[in-house]
């Protein structure tokens, strides 16, 4: 094995990966690395066992992945030079790692269990987290219940949250994933878009009157979100004329958020505003009181054990040693994939319907995180950082998108995530379908690994004369990496697990390249310009004319053929 260079150096600054030793020897590998995995598979039975590990409830299988026992030994020793421990441990403890915005990144305190303590400058952050978590089940619990009622008397049956980002994608993902836990007779819905047509959208059908908003934003400053809520508030007030206007506000408008100042000028009774901490970061909050919809309607129980989950998760990374801990491993082995076999994207395929909106939440947090060009010292990064995350829930993806995996030029390691029970059961027939799904999942890592190679291909063809083209077109190189991932069943506990996994992963890759995960400023110039060039979309001429040609040029285009 290779010694490292540096162990653990701290949480400081941040080591080049590129000048680590690991680095040399794992350019070394990828130097004419020509995968085989049905050799690496054929001569070695233990592989498959080896490579399974178990995280709380995951069941993960990293063998058939391109990696061999030297890969993942200078993996490890990687994660070493550059301090991955020390990194992480400075994270769990509250150490302001977040360098840019000079923050704590406690998301991990905010699924610690009630009695346990984590003090941060002489505040219990735990304590914090377990006194707003006790006003948002008090508050669900009322709505779910029927005691809060809206202006004219009657239950809330729809949750409206307003957010976008952090503040919404978490708690859709979530909702959606966690169906059958909603209670009857109660909905939600998630307004994120600047484009009107969305809150048009999602308020049709709705009854003010049990109707309920959430103004869910960190900041309380979001363009998108505090411009939904005014049009949801004229919607509301539009529809109960007959009230008096600040009582129906009251009944019917409550704020999450970490600036409960300006949650009051919005006219929000602060009574009625749940809070958060600058540590929490908008993509890492679904499991604050941004997730206040989720909490209604999924219930504190299952809420609880949704955190639960999370913290499962949160131990195993933390306490794990690197060469079993999975968020680790799979954080890793993205590197290996990434920085030396060439991958830009990586796909996450759930087998399971109700997590469709998974893969678009893990594009917040990984690219969102990951997307950076500077390491936390502000000097360049060294080499690439931030895969392309994408993906839909198969077996959708396998009659879309599967074609370039299988035999496209481009290397895309994917993670296949699928459940042992299904929340419905339904039979076709003798069939199990839930089976059929995961006959599916079954076969598709199978073929990515294995493939199927011309002779194969002409066995299968024996009887027809061949055409060598066709022979061709046929064949499945294989040795597409895949990470094949089960749990019993997609509980809330289950569900908090995931995201911690991949918060984990998304953590490590960030550590490796020295980045700071936390910050997003990359989303920050759109914004300033967006409100810069409104003028001139509305008519500025003298704005229009400081614009780019090109942009001039849409914009008249815009106000020439608008109705
Ligand atoms: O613009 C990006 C972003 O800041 C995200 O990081 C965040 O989740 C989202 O906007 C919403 O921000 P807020 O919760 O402050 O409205």
């Amino acid at each position: 094995m290779t010694a490292p260079a540096e162990s653990n150096p701290g949480p400081s600054g941040p080591v080049d990966p590129t000048a680590t030793q690991a680095w040399s020897r794992l350019s070394e590998l990828s130097r004419d690395f020509a995968p085989d995995l049905r050799a690496s598979f054929a001569e070695d039975p233990d592989r498959a066992d080896r490579l399974t590990l178990s995280a709380a409830d995951l069941h993960v299988d990293l063998s058939k992945n391109l990696v061999n026992a030297d890969i993942v030994e200078a993996l490890l020793a990687l994660g070493d030079e550059v301090g991955l421990t020390a990194r992480r441990d400075a994270m769990f403890a509250g150490e302001r790692i977040n360098a840019t915005e000079d923050r704590a990144v406690l998301h991990t305190a905010l699924r610690k269990p009630r009695g346990s303590s984590l003090t941060i400058e002489g505040r219990d952050v735990v304590a914090d987290v377990h006194e707003v978590l006790e006003r948002v089940y008090a508050f669900a619990d009322k709505v779910r219940s029927g005691e809060w009622r809206g202006v004219t008397g009657q239950p809330i049956r729809t949750v409206v949250n307003i957010g976008i980002g952090g503040s919404d994608l978490g708690a859709v993902m979530a909702y959606e994933a966690l169906a059958p836990y909603v209670q009857d007779g109660l909905e939600c819905r998630f307004i994120s878009n600047i484009d009107p047509t969305d809150t048009a959208h999602k308020l049709s059908g709705l009854d003010p009157a049990t109707t309920l908003f959430i103004v869910c934003s960190k900041t309380f400053g979001t363009l998108e979100t505090l411009t939904n809520a005014r049009l949801c508030k004229a919607w509301l007030l539009a529809g109960l004329a007959e009230v008096d206007a600040s009582d129906a506000v009251a009944k019917h408008f409550i704020a999450v958020s970490t600036a409960l100042d300006k949650v009051a000028d919005f006219g929000i009774d602060p009574e009625n505003a749940f809070g958060f901490w600058d540590w929490v970061g908008g993509r890492y909050s679904v499991d604050s009181a941004v997730g206040t919809a989720l909490v209604i309607a999924i219930g504190p129980r299952h809420f609880a054990d949704f955190l639960a989950g999370f913290h499962a998760l949160d131990e195993h990374f933390r306490t794990e040693p690197l060469e079993t801990n999975v968020p680790a491993l799979m954080g890793l082995i993205n590197i290996w994939h990434h920085n030396f076999l060439g991958a830009a994207t990586h796909a996450v395929l759930p087998y399971a319907q109700l997590m469709h909106r998974f893969p678009a939440y893990l594009q917040q947090l990984t690219m969102e995180s990951n997307g950076k060009s500077v390491r936390w010292d502000g000097t360049p990064v060294t080499t690439e950082t931030g895969e392309v995350f994408w993906g839909e829930p198969a077996t959708n993806g396998q009659h879309a998108f599967y074609q370039l995996i299988h035999q496209g030029t481009q290397l895309v390691p994917a993670d296949l995530i699928a459940f042992v029970n299904p929340p419905y059961a339904l039979r076709d027939g003798d069939t199990d379908v839930h089976e059929l799904l995961l006959a599916n999942f079954f076969a598709q890592s199978q073929a990515l690994a294995f493939g199927k190679t011309s002779e194969e291909v002409r066995a299968e063809m024996s009887g027809a004369s061949i055409d060598e083209a066709v022979v061709a077109a046929r064949v499945f190189e294989g040795n597409r990496p895949t990470t094949s991932m089960m749990a019993p069943s997609l509980t809330p506990a289950v569900l908090g697990q995931l995201i911690a996994l991949y918060e984990h992963l998304t953590f490590v890759q960030g550590v490796v390249w020295g980045i700071d995960s936390f910050d997003q400023w990359g989303v920050e110039l759109g914004k300033q310009l967006a409100q810069a060039i409104t003028p001139a979309v509305g008519g500025d001429a003298d704005v229009l004319a400081e614009q780019d040609t090109s942009t001039q040029s849409l914009v008249r285009y815009y106000r020439e053929h608008r109705r």
